[in-house]
């Protein structure tokens, strides 16, 4: 396994990181693994040399992080666990989600308790709150670390200026800084590009890309995503514009690319992310060993300057997916 430090953390983590919203049950959404199955992925992943994992306490209502956090067991020290709030966990409780400072202390205590863990070592807002000041969330954050419960903080999708607002915030008050990003950028969603992706890199945030493979999208030739579970059930499979844009051709250059090296187009997807300098970790989402191993070996995998010109010529800009 390959290592990088994440930004400006000091930590060491695996160049995959294991997304968790896989794990947790069915009845959330159809294509979720249960317990054994789950814990069988991530006993894979840690024999595979990945330390790193995210996971967020809405992913199977809290499932996926009481799975995380029992599957690691006997391992806690070695790993680098990730998770994250904001949405709203209990429909009849509007204080169950949001960035308020009540929101920010109750719900990361239950998802200490889920995880077994006293300390979460990254601690993302899955979203930006526009109800909440970013110096209310920004305070709340701060006191988390203070009191241990917490090592770094992250954010996940918004607006790079929110984001550019959230530093500032933090530097003007000496508060606890973002350290990560944890965004929406695969070959057929390359809007980060514009904003978000130079700005990570002159703070020399950690970047953490979610969906890296389009869910699922940039793993089989386009006419054929209905294939799995997932490609037939996932309701955001079509909500985001991944065939908008030159996502068919670009599918279709995967592919072709794919058969002449001999290997398949999730990995030559995954490699076109491993490629980019500014990312750190793209987080993976499987419920297969077989793909979890695939994954791993792709970061052996180089593609050559051409070969990522051809993969990328196609691409138009799209509508913004991932935030509003
Ligand atoms: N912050 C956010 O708002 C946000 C949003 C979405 C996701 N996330 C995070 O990102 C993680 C990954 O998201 P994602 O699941 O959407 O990611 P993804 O990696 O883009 O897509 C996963 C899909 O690709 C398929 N796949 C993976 N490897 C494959 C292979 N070698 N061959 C064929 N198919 C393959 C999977 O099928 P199989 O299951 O059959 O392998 C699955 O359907 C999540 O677990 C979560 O931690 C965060």
């Amino acid at each position: 396994m390959e290592y990088t430090t994440l930004g400006s953390t000091g930590m060491e983590v695996s160049r995959l990181c294991l997304g968790c919203m896989s794990f947790g049950s069915s009845d959330w959404r159809g294509w979720v693994l249960e317990d054994e199955e789950s814990k069988a992925i991530i006993e894979r992943a840690i024999d595979l040399g990945i330390n790193f994992f995210d996971t967020a306490n809405m992913y199977s209502k809290g499932e996926s992080e009481r799975i995380l956090g029992e599957a690691l067991e006997g391992y806690r020290e070695q790993s680098v666990v990730a998770t994250k709030g904001y949405f709203q966990m209990r429909e009849d409780d509007p204080n169950s989600g949001g960035l308020s400072r009540k929101a920010i202390e109750q719900e990361l205590d239950a998802s200490r308790d889920r995880l077994g863990m006293d300390t979460i070592d990254l601690y993302q807002i899955h979203r930006w709150d526009d109800d909440t000041p970013i110096e209310t969330t920004l305070r709340a954050l701060d006191d988390a670390v203070r009191r241990g419960h917490v090592r770094y903080i992250g954010a996940s999708s918004m607006w790079a200026h929110q984001f550019a607002d959230s530093l500032y915030t933090s530097d003007r008050l000496g508060l606890e800084r973002f350290v990560t990003m944890q965004n929406h950028y695969n070959l057929v969603y390359r809007e980060e590009e514009r904003e978000m992706l130079p700005f990570c890199e002159n703070e020399d945030i950690g970047v953490m890309p979610w969906s890296p493979l389009a869910r699922g999208y940039l793993t089989r030739p386009h006419a054929k995503i209905d294939a799995t579970k997932r490609g037939e059930t996932e309701e955001h499979m079509y909500d985001h514009p991944y065939r908008d844009g030159g996502g068919q051709e670009i599918n279709e250059r995967v592919a072709e690319i794919a058969a002449d090296k001999g290997v398949t187009m999730a990995q030559i997807s995954l490699s076109w992310l491993l490629h980019k300098e500014w990312v750190d970790a793209p987080i993976i989402g499987t419920t297969s060993i077989e793909h979890l191993e695939q994954a791993v070996d792709a970061l052996e995998l180089s593609l050559s300057s051409s070969e990522i010109a051809y993969l990328e010529e196609p691409y138009e800009p799209v509508a913004v997916s991932g935030h509003d």
